[in-house]
């Protein structure tokens, strides 16, 4: 076990898990390997799952209804459809949970700020899994683009494509834009002014399978993300351009993950070479490379972040604050899908 000496309270922090579908496993593997936490259950309605869970976990209390959970937890991970997010959050904060609820935070911002309220009220502490957010690829370039090496931040384009896997309960948007919401606002530093967008629902009437948002920030830099469920190839690709450098960030590759580009536009030249109607500005093409990056699984850093607020009180990026502000952007640009 490691030595955690800046604990001043050594008791680990008893975990429930709610929701062991596809997502749910990868949040346990961190809950059981974290030296810090005692993982005390897991929730699934689906009885189906607990002849999985208790070959997986030998042992670990199970239960398939909220209201069978004892007070043997002093916190909650919750990763179920997005659709139940709020009233299985709602319930945990009333069992006086903090609760870490999977991205999006809830399905509205009213059903956010009612979370906040019972968070605040209760003093819990209320997180949403914002996963990208503890991504060392993400923060690298948040770093690089703080740094001034490649300039202003002029755009960044965010897409998440593949094909599948198709969600019964909410669009693509609310499926796969938490992720680039949530990345873009951190990187520019702030969240957009403005928010538009279109899409098709090809696949399901009313139910956004192809979705394009465009946002708009201060200082005129702007926001692009595609995501689409109909797509031939897997792409999870974040594209930052300034004004003296740009950075590529492909998610889908196992090592250098992030390159970053000595490119743009000579923009001295241009206000010089006033030329004639052939004239071409100036393009710059030079060096690149490929930063370290220390390797590490974002969702661990997000549990142990979880950890660190309820034994530390360290505020973490992904705050229900955080949360709410992503749930405004997708709200908006619903808005804007239905029209
Ligand atoms: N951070 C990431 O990168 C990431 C990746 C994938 C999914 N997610 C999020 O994780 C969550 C779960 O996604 P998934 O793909 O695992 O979904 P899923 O449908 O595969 O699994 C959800 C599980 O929750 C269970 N469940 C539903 N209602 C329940 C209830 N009331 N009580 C207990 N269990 C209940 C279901 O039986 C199912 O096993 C979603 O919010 C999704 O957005 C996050």
């Amino acid at each position: 076990m490691r030595y955690c000496y800046h604990y001043p309270n050594m008791a680990k922090i008893k975990v429930l898990l709610v929701g062991y579908g596809y997502w749910g496993p990868n949040l346990a593997r961190n809950l059981n390997d974290n030296s810090q936490i005692e993982f005390s259950g897991i929730l699934e309605i689906d009885k189906d799952l607990h002849k999985k869970i208790s070959e997986d976990y030998p042992g670990i209390p199970i239960f398939s209804d909220i209201d069978e959970i004892n007070d043997g937890h002093d916190a909650a991970i919750v990763s179920t459809p997005a659709t139940t997010h709020f009233s299985i959050g709602r319930s945990l904060l009333e069992k006086e949970l903090h609760v870490l609820v999977e991205k999006p935070l809830a399905t509205s911002v009213d059903e956010c700020e009612k979370l906040i309220k019972i968070a605040k009220d209760k003093n819990l502490k209320l997180m949403v899994g914002h996963t990208y957010l503890y991504n060392s690829s993400v923060i690298k370039i948040k770093e690089i683009i703080n740094s001034g090496e490649i300039g202003n931040l002029l755009t960044i384009h965010s897409e998440r494509l593949n094909l599948g896997q198709i969600r019964q309960d909410i669009n693509v948007m609310w499926n796969l834009a938490p992720h680039d919401f949530s990345i873009i606002s951190y990187l520019v530093g702030s969240y957009p002014k403005s928010i538009t967008a279109s899409g098709n629902d090809f696949i399901k009437k009313g139910m956004h399978d192809i979705v394009y948002v465009h946002l708009g920030f201060e200082n005129n830099v702007t926001g692009f993300i595609h995501n689409s469920w109909l797509h031939p190839l897997k792409s999870r690709k974040v594209i930052v351009v300034g004004s003296e450098g740009m950075i590529v960030f492909d998610d889908t590759k196992l090592d250098n993950q992030i390159v970053v580009y000595e490119k743009g536009v000579d923009w001295d030249k241009i206000t010089k070479s006033q030329k004639g109607k052939n004239s071409r500005f100036e393009i710059i093409d030079g060096d690149y490379y490929s930063p370290k990056i220390e390797a590490q699984e974002p969702l661990s850093t997000e549990i142990q972040a979880f950890i660190d607020w309820i034994k530390l009180d360290k505020q973490p990026i992904s705050d229900s604050m955080n949360g709410l502000e992503i749930v405004k952007i997708l709200e908006k640009a619903q808005k804007d899908l239905e029209i």
